[in-house]
């Protein structure tokens, strides 16, 4: 009952920033000069994630210009830890290089595309996935039932854009990764939202900070 007005609080203000002033904040959005589509406050909740999980791998799906692999690399710079393997269905030559940064061509869901990062999976201790590609609801929970056995004990699967399809923004988008979120958290115990990671109130993805029970 205490939480209503400031859940109408936070929603109103999701809104504003995600639809109606979305030019203002949130698409030409940069980190180290290179577009990245992700909320502020989401990308210092994956700095606090990175540095306690302390992933060896980083798995991404959906790198768009590079600019969240980017950010991450450069906190795993700082930790002098850790790789991302970044997977999108375009090529573009001008994403950013750096070490830590392995890029890969084609579906998520390509089964040579899953070989290729199963094995590199297979080579680190802790893995932390972020699913970010297409955000149909049937997609992502393909990706969901796909790579979750990636994510190692007490690591995370992070499942952006559970805000849209009116959660509370882009109302008309239709079912998406919150939907898929339902549906996956309905066919495993393994996992739980942690609402932790939901500490700064606005977030992009309410419900989608997954963690991995300790014991698997
Ligand atoms: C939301 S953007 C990723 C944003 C990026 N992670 C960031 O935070 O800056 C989604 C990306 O997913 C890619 N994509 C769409 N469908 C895909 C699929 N089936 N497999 C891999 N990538 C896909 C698109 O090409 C697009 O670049």
């Amino acid at each position: 009952m205490g939480h209503e007005p400031q859940q109408d609080v936070t929603d109103a203000f999701h809104r504003l920033y995600y639809d109606e002033l979305a030019d203002q904040t949130r698409e030409h959005n940069t980190w180290l000069g290179v577009k990245v589509w992700k909320c502020p406050l989401d990308m210092w909740v994956y700095q606090e994630l990175l540095y306690r999980v302390r992933p060896d791998l980083v798995v991404e799906t959906g790198t768009y210009k590079g600019g969240s692999a980017y950010f991450m690399a450069g906190i795993f710079d700082l930790m002098d830890h850790g790789r991302i393997l970044t997977i999108d269905l375009d090529e573009d030559g001008d994403r950013p290089r750096h070490d830590r940064i392995s890029y890969v061509v084609g579906s998520s869901m390509d089964p040579a595309v899953l070989t290729r990062v199963r094995a590199e999976v297979a080579r680190h201790r802790t893995v932390l996935v972020i699913l970010d590609s297409d955000h149909r609801r049937d997609h992502v929970l393909a990706e969901l039932r796909a790579y979750s056995g990636m994510v190692t004990p007490q690591s995370y699967l992070i499942v952006e854009d559970t805000n849209i399809n009116g959660h509370p923004v882009r109302a008309e988008y239709g079912p998406g990764p919150r939907e898929a979120v339902e549906a996956f958290l309905a066919e495993t115990e393994e996992f739980a939202s942690d609402p932790a990671c939901e500490k700064f109130l606005l977030t992009w993805n309410g419900g989608g900070y997954l963690r991995r029970s300790p014991s698997v």
